[in-house]
């Protein structure tokens, strides 16, 4: 029993031993001193991003539109008269892009387009090998847009008109220096004289061309001309001057085209 009691004062002793442990944590219990403040904080980190905005309003309307484009060509049309061209497309409503123009009418189709063009080709390249090959011989010389050319025969100035119109000419007519010496050309190669395509008009010594137009080059000789109207033809030289001349002499036909 003794050693029972002993026990239980050891117990109590250890019991309030643990309790005064506890008791002395009490903060009411100890003496308080003020501390210094804390430091701040730091800042926090960003929040999640918001939610998706409303959508927009409307936007203003948008300015004038761009002319609608051409239409296009027709298709290539059946063979026949040509067509007319399509007409240009209408301008754009304000704010939209222009709308496409109407379709072009069936104009000339393309392919009869390129044919004709290689057609052009072919025969401006023909004939301008055939000119250079009678420039070559002599039988034609050139001036400005005109031929000339000569059969080598003589005749008088009524005859030599009407052979030169019966090939589709006109009997020479010089109507500047490039003319005059293309046409001069002939009569140094048949060493002949050749009548122009000038003669007088009702008044004595005013020569005019053929057509009733008066003349705006002339290449008269010295003195020349000379006869008041009594030579009522012009004849070219052999050194290109001109002559009035009367108008039955047999002379080199030149005509020019
Ligand atoms: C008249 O003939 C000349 C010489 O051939 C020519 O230069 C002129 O252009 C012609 N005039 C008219 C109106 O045909
Ligand atoms: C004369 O007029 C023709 C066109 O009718 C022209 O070809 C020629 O060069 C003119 N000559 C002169 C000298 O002005």
């Amino acid at each position: 029993m003794r050693y029972c009691l002993q026990i239980i004062a050891v117990i109590t002793a250890l019991l309030l031993a643990l309790l005064s442990r506890v008791g002395s944590e009490t903060p009411a219990m100890c003496s308080v001193v003020q501390g210094l403040p804390g430091l701040n904080g730091r800042d926090g980190r960003d929040g999640a991003s918001g939610a998706k905005g409303d959508p927009g309003s409307q936007g203003l309307p948008g300015s004038l539109g761009t002319p609608g484009l051409r239409g296009n060509t027709g298709p290539p049309g059946k063979v026949g008269p040509k067509g007319n061209q399509g007409d240009k497309g209408e301008n754009g409503i304000p704010g939209m892009p222009g709308l496409k123009g109407e379709k072009g009418n069936s104009g000339v189709s393309g392919s009869l387009d390129h044919d004709l063009n290689i057609q052009i080709f072919d025969l401006t390249r023909h004939i301008s090998s055939i000119v250079g090959a009678l420039r070559l011989e002599g039988k034609i010389q050139a001036a400005g847009g005109k031929m000339f050319a000569s059969s080598g025969a003589e005749l008088d100035f009524e005859a030599s008109l009407a052979a030169c119109k019966a090939v589709g000419g006109r009997l020479a007519t010089p109507t500047n220096e490039a003319e005059n010496n293309a046409i001069l050309a002939f009569l140094k190669q048949y060493n002949r004289y050749a009548y122009l395509g000038i003669k007088v008009g009702d008044i004595a010594d005013q020569f005019h061309y053929l057509n009733g137009t008066s003349v705006n080059y002339t290449n008269w000789g010295n003195n020349e001309p000379s006869s008041k109207g009594k030579e009522p033809c012009v004849e070219m030289y052999t050194d290109g001057h001109w002559n009035d001349k009367v108008c039955n002499q047999y002379r080199l036909t030149v005509c020019e085209f």
